[in-house]
């Protein structure tokens, strides 16, 4: 599914974020920096151990949870890595959704300062982290559709969706935010 957004593509695809031929792909990662599971791991055994060397040299004390860092990315076909950090969800009361806003919207700040054309985010915080998927479909899209409002770029922003389950709950959102 695709739209424009300010001339801008908005897509959605359903496929593993470590393939994906962008300039910039964003890990779910942890405020430690210190690898993990789900996207997290796969883009750290793809990508290859400079990945983990770059942000451990930078970023000794990682990154707070609603932000953002940013590294090469190794053996990927990506240029940069963004390692994002969403927020563990604990019942929807602890600044969750501006923390999850935050983790994309930082995210897309570092692509367009780093001159990236297009960037791949996944569903941040809806594996490990339990955030509702409905919720957390909607947050991202609704950062990604004003950021592309406000500022026109990048050219294109695709979320890249593990399962029908998940690209069908972005899908429905895009829906009801575009409609
Ligand atoms: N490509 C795209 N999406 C993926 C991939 C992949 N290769 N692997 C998993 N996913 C999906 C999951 O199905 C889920 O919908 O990404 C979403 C986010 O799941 P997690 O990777 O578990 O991320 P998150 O919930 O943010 O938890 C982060 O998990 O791996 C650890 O170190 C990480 O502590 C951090 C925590």
């Amino acid at each position: 599914m695709q739209v424009e957004i300010s001339g801008q593509k908005l897509e959605l695809h359903q496929g593993d974020i470590t393939l994906q031929e962008v300039d910039a792909i964003v890990n779910a990662a942890n405020s430690r920096l210190a690898g993990g599971g789900g996207v997290d791991g796969a883009i750290h055994r793809r990508g290859g151990q400079s990945i983990m060397a770059e942000t451990d040299a930078k970023y000794p004390d990682g990154c707070p949870t609603g932000s953002a860092v940013i590294s090469g990315a190794g053996k990927l076909p990506a240029k940069y890595v963004i390692h994002a950090v969403g927020p563990v969800w604990s019942g929807g009361s602890r600044g969750e959704a501006e923390l999850l806003a935050g983790a994309y919207r930082r995210c897309l700040e570092l692509a367009v300062e780093h001159d990236c054309r297009g960037i791949a985010l996944p569903a941040l915080s809806t594996g490990a982290y339990r955030y509702p998927i409905d919720q957390a479909a909607r947050a991202a899209l609704s950062v990604a559709i004003e950021f592309l409002e406000a500022h026109g770029k990048p050219e294109l922003v695709r979320f890249v969706l593990f399962d029908a389950g998940t690209y069908g709950a972005f899908a429905a959102a895009l829906e009801e935010l575009t409609a």
